[in-house]
């Protein structure tokens, strides 16, 4: 699946190159030994994973520049297809030509826009950031592959279904020897090149357990290792970074102090120091929010967008809560949030943030259904992520009902390919915030 195409350095400072794409500059971090100019990487998720051999590198552009040139022009084309001005209410239009100028949105306009409830007023503002998301980041696209470890948790989260209280749940966990194994085959035999270790809270894998997989997967294969493994010891997470992980998905939930606390044993103040931790130890943050809870209000969720674009993540996460029938909040919520009100909400964040990656979450296809996808990929998102966590645990990592299914793995990543080259994006994946 590996659409990753090589860039050339064209400079190396203070733990970052420049790349060169076919005349486009790129910036990305980069750790690995002797990265030189006039040498072609390969960079996922803002870091760069591997050198690639000179004549191995040519072949590929060789083979990819045409292809590269086709895609940008029809992200061009499909990004400049503006919706009728039929209907749109003008104090909308209004922002969204300010937004477009490059005036900062108020706190006001966002919620306005979070409310604005017509779907000429939606057509609008979705259109709006996706012409950002064209003229900031380009039609780069990052598809990360996910692998669940293990579905054992020590945590309880309101939300979450599979929270230690979950008597129901049939629980799983991956020997080291599985993970490794997986996470090898992904990168050698579907062409990942950047994944995300995820895991319930659970103390079964000690550092030291961690430490052995990530060391070895980095040892077998260039890969850019993201985890997401909750809450542990800064110093634990200081020894994982050093084994070779680089990317740390967690999200904040819910920038409000009350509701975080309804859900989660702990304070929202612990969450966010321990990303501010990661982020000091070189981590690149994805993090993000929940929507849709019960008892959230759209100022809450404009907090929420506001908090992520503080942390300055490499990549928003943020997701539609889907009410788990074995949980707290098993039936409530999310009655009246429709698919458009979901996608003013991630086109403000594209709005508010030019800059990051936007992750179009798997929750957010599970929940609006097959078309959503596409949608939020014209709406300012510009990242997937796709499950490889073998069947039948899949089923079983079920944080939200419905997730995983034994649908044919090779079929969803050419979903997901096909998808993303059908909508001019180049699955190139850098990153980011370093765009220039
Ligand atoms: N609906 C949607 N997302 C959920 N998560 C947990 N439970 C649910 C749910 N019911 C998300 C949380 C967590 C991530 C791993 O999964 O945001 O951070």
């Amino acid at each position: 699946m590996c659409y990753s195409i090589p860039g050339k350095v064209i400079a190396v400072k203070a733990g970052r190159a420049i790349l060169d794409y076919f005349g486009e500059r790129r910036e990305a971090h980069t750790d690995t030994e002797g990265v030189e100019v006039g040498d072609f990487v390969l960079a996922q998720g803002g870091i760069v994973v591997e050198t690639v051999p000179d004549d191995a590198a040519g072949e590929i552009l060789s083979s990819w520049q045409e292809t590269f040139e086709k895609l940008k022009a029809r992200d061009i084309e499909l990004s400049t297809i503006k919706p009728p001005s039929e209907g749109v209410s003008e104090d909308i239009a209004a922002i969204m030509e300010r937004t477009l100028k490059g005036e900062e949105l108020t706190k006001n306009d966002m919620l306005r826009v979070l409310g604005a409830e017509n779907k000429a007023d939606t057509e609008l503002v979705t259109f709006t950031a996706n012409t950002i998301r064209q003229r900031e980041q380009g039609n780069s696209a990052c598809v990360h592959g996910i692998i669940e470890f293990s579905n054992h948790c020590t945590s309880d989260c309101a939300y979450c279904g599979i929270g230690k209280s979950n008597e129901e749940l049939t629980r799983y966990r991956l020997s080291i020897e599985e993970i490794i194994k997986s996470a090898e085959e992904a990168v050698k035999t579907k062409g990942f090149k950047a994944l995300v270790l995820q895991s319930g809270e659970d103390a079964y894998y000690t550092t030291d357990k961690l430490v052995e997989i990530i060391a070895s997967i980095k040892e077998r294969v260039g890969v850019m290792i993201a985890l997401s493994i909750g809450e542990r010891a800064i110093d634990d997470y200081k020894a994982l970074y050093e084994a070779g992980a680089r990317g740390l998905l967690m999200r904040f939930e819910t920038s409000n102090e009350e509701l975080y606390s309804t859900l989660h044993n702990s304070p929202l103040k612990e969450r966010l120091d321990m990303i501010d931790g990661l982020k000091k130890i070189g981590y690149l943050i994805m993090t993000g929010s929940l929507f849709g809870l019960p008892g959230q209000s759209d100022e809450n969720i404009a907090d929420d967008i506001l908090l992520t674009r503080e942390i300055a993540p490499e990549m928003f996460s943020s997701g539609p809560f889907i009410p788990h029938p074995s949980t707290r909040l098993g039936k409530t919520g999310m009655e009246t949030f429709t698919l458009d009100k979901a996608l003013r909400v991630l086109a403000l964040t594209r709005l508010v943030d030019k800059k990051s990656s936007i992750l179009v979450t798997t929750a957010f296809e599970k929940f609006f259904g097959v078309e959503a996808t596409r949608r939020a990929l014209l709406s300012g998102g510009n990242s997937m992520m796709v499950n490889l966590t073998p069947y039948p645990y899949s089923a079983l990592y079920s944080i939200y009902p419905g997730k995983g299914s034994a649908s044919e793995l090779s079929k969803r990543i050419e979903y997901v390919i096909t998808l993303l080259m059908e909508l001019g994006r180049s699955p190139s994946d850098i990153s980011v915030r370093g765009a220039k």
